[in-house]
């Protein structure tokens, strides 16, 4: 296949981890035959730097000219000062909107080497996990009207909109209920709806969607009993539905269940325009530069967008394969690795992907 790219590498570690998947990409071009024609663009603080905007035109443009996007991360507390308005989660946020993605599919897996590297018990983590969070990305009170800041009895006060339209909520428990079925056949959605209108309409809407859906088994949970239930028992969930700070909540520590952030990609998914794929973690200012970041979250995202961007199954399978067998090997990064280990580099970490490629 000839398959066009545009590649955000973004801020801190964006830069690194993308260095590592495009070497995957390389290998397997080779291996398999293909060609990736890479653009490369600016997002985030980088965007700011370079043309005082997070997410310029020009971005957006080469964005929607690509068969899929490719992003690294974004922000720092170099842009933290700045005007809210320009911030580099705004480029972010921005092209989430711009390209329409509503579904983020964030697959919490436990690679079984990895067991070790999990906080929770042994005696959980043995039960497995396997949890998808499907995040609404486009909605909810990240995108709500009316937002901003006001006076309440002369005080500064400031305020967000939670907000969701029935077709909002439908849409993406459609996505709910089709990865279930592709899956254990089980869907719990998160809501708040013993306080929030908002959760009722969601958990109304979601109720009605489901009987379209009789073979998958449905579920309700609020959401602070969800982030409770996920370190008590992850093993209990199949598919997580849920809305946009709800499902980045719960990503995070669904993630982290599982060993380390750095191990987790994202697909975002719209209806008419490229899918993004990203690491689910952020831009590391902390270890920036330093060759200490896990590349294996942004190269699982290659692989997530060969198989739902371009159905290149068993493309897919061989990146996560070769995950798998360099962690088998013994190899970590230091997020992953145990005390007294030695961690290999960001770079080593993206070498020995790409030989068992
Ligand atoms: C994520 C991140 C973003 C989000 C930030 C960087 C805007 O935390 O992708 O989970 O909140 O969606
Ligand atoms: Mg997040």
């Amino acid at each position: 296949m000839n398959i066009t790219l545009c590649l955000l590498p973004g801020d801190g570690i964006g830069p690194e981890i993308m260095a590592q998947a495009v070497k995957t990409l390389d290998r397997v071009a080779d291996r398999f035959g293909h060609a990736f024609t890479t653009t490369e663009a600016l997002i985030g603080g980088a965007a700011i730097d370079a043309v005082g905007n997070p997410l310029p035109a020009e971005t957006v443009a080469a964005c929607k000219a690509a068969d899929a996007v490719l992003l690294g991360a974004v922000g720092g507390p170099k842009w933290d000062a700045i005007d809210k308005a320009i911030r580099p989660e705004r480029g972010l946020l921005g092209i989430r909107k711009e390209l329409g993605l509503f579904a983020n599919l964030r697959p919490a897996t436990l690679f079984p080497q990895l067991a070790a590297s999990s906080f929770l018990r042994p005696d959980i983590v043995a039960r497995g996990i396997d949890v998808m969070v499907v995040r609404e990305l486009t909605g909810g009170l990240y995108f709500g009207e009316p937002r901003g800041e006001t006076e309440i009895d002369g005080e500064r006060a400031a305020y967000n909109t939670m907000v969701y339209r029935v077709s909002e909520i439908r849409r993406i428990a459609k996505v709910a209920f089709e990865a279930a079925r592709k899956r254990s056949g089980r869907v719990c959605s998160v809501d708040k709806a013993n306080v929030l209108d908002v959760s009722q309409l969601w958990r109304e809407v979601v109720v009605d969607v489901h009987k379209d859906y009789p073979d998958v088994e449905l579920t309700h949970m609020y959401v602070d009993n969800a982030s409770m239930q996920l370190v008590r028992d992850p093993s209990q969930f199949d598919v997580i539905v849920t809305g946009n700070l709800f499902g980045d909540i719960l990503s995070d520590e669904a993630s982290v269940i599982t060993g380390s952030i750095g191990m987790l990609p994202s697909a975002s998914l719209g209806v008419a325009n490229p899918g993004l794929y990203e690491p689910i973690h952020g831009s590391a200012p902390d270890i920036t530069g330093q060759d200490k970041a896990n590349p294996l979250a942004t190269i699982l995202s290659v692989a997530m967008m060969l198989r739902h961007s371009f159905g290149l199954q068993k493309e897919a399978a061989a990146i996560e394969n070769a995950v798998s067998e360099v962690l088998t090997a013994g190899h970590r990064t230091g997020d992953i690795a145990a005390p007294g280990e030695t961690p290999v580099g960001c770079r080593k970490m993206g070498d020995l992907v790409a030989e068992r490629l």
